[in-house]
């Protein structure tokens, strides 16, 4: 008989015995539901709130563990050669998926912010230096998304990584030198057809800086003949324009963009940015428009990842005031700090600043070119 779980037989030993499988011994419940043991109840000082910040924690470890086996399937897909189109929705599913569980692990702070700061301190003394900055899925997950550890705040000026017990430091240096989402995406977005290839100085780019130029001009012009203006209103509209107008540098400049990467100031490449771009503006294109909420699922991990750092911050303000945390940060500040510094996509917020209304796209070439073409990102 097919094992309805494990996809294996009774014969072989792979699938557990059908009669003994129940609710409980499917979800291994004897392990998860012995796992929350008190510190204060083993010292005879039992907190009745240690339960909660235990369990949350714990759930917090379990969605870690599936946020990381979601990321681990993208990215499998993202290391072939070729990203087929069928996978597309797969990966968007997924990538999805993290999302809202990230989602949902910051809503579940507020549970936690039913425990006052005084019975926290009725506990607090028992957790020795145990802290957060220990979990070591946390960085997995973080160095999967791409978190360089060049970039990481860094506090009492050691690596992260020293904060970890061996076992779980050589688990966590492991997966910094993983295949991670940001560099397979930028890959991937490079290879959009228009970027690279035999397509790539074609009258796309031409055509598009065309139309930057003309909406440039015309800024420049509507503004020379605004008549509500004094002259120094003018000449201070006409910089500010001027100043906007040099922002467009990063997109036809490859050397600029490159130069800001090595500053660190950038963390996508020059390729993956014009990728973007180009999916961006041409969206509803059949063949784009998985590629389009693959970036938009991007931006939303981002979004949620900041939203997490920011909402644990404020609960620790709230909790802890400015004391020092257990793990030996300055607490609050610190977290404050990493939740701007430690982000992998925000530079895909960035493709929004280079948007052409329709009027100024070059559509007749693109559209009729992907449309005869049928032409698929891989
Ligand atoms: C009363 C509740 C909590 C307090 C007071 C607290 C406090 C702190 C503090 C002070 C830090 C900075 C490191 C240190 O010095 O210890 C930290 C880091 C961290 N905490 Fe919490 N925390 C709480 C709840 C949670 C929960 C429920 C989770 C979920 C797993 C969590 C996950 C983390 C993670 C992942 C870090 C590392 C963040 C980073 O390095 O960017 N914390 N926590």
């Amino acid at each position: 008989m097919t094992c309805p779980f494990a996809g294996g037989s009774e014969q072989d030993g792979s699938c557990p015995n059908d009669e003994t499988l129940d609710y409980h011994s499917y979800l291994g419940l004897d392990k998860v539901l012995t796992a929350n043991t008190r510190q204060s109840a083993l010292k005879g000082q039992e907190a009745h709130t240690e339960h909660l910040f235990i369990t949350i924690h714990q759930s917090f470890e379990l969605w870690f563990k599936q946020m990381i086996h979601e990321l681990r399937s993208v990215i499998l897909i993202f290391q072939q050669e070729t990203v087929e189109d069928k996978k597309l929705l797969f990966i968007h599913n997924n990538l999805q998926r993290v999302g809202n569980i990230l989602l949902t692990l910051t809503h579940q702070f507020k549970t936690l912010e039913s425990m006052s700061s005084m019975e926290f301190l009725e506990f607090r003394s028992y957790l020795g230096k145990s802290s957060g900055f220990q979990s070591w899925q946390f960085r997995v997950f973080e160095n999967l998304l791409g978190l360089k550890p060049q970039w990481r705040n860094r506090y009492g000026k050691k690596d992260y990584k020293e904060f970890l017990r061996a076992q779980h430091r050589a688990i966590v240096a492991a997966s910094e030198d993983e295949d991670d989402l940001l560099t397979l995406v930028c890959d991937w977005l490079a290879r959009c057809p228009f970027v690279v290839g035999e397509f790539s100085s074609c009258s796309f780019w031409k055509e598009f800086r065309k139309g930057v130029r003309k909406m440039l001009n015309e800024e420049i012009q509507q503004i020379e003949g605004q008549t509500d203006l004094d002259e120094v209103e003018r000449e201070e509209m006409l910089e500010e324009t001027r100043q906007n107008h040099e922002g467009w540098r990063l997109v036809f400049d490859e050397d600029y963009f490159n130069e800001l990467q090595r500053k660190n100031k950038i963390k996508w490449t020059y390729g993956a940015f014009q990728g973007a771009i180009f999916i961006n503006h041409y969206r509803n294109h059949p063949s784009l428009q998985m590629p389009h909420k693959i970036l938009v699922d991007l931006l939303d991990i981002e979004t949620a990842m900041r939203q997490f750092r920011m909402r644990h911050a404020d609960m620790v303000h709230r909790m802890l005031g400015n004391k020092i945390g257990t793990g030996g940060s300055s607490g609050y500040h610190y977290l404050r700090t990493s939740a701007t510094k430690h982000q992998v996509f925000g530079d895909f917020f960035n493709m929004n600043s280079y948007i052409l209304s329709n009027e100024y796209l070059p559509d007749r070439d693109v559209e009729s070119f992907l449309a005869t073409n049928d032409i698929e990102l891989n």
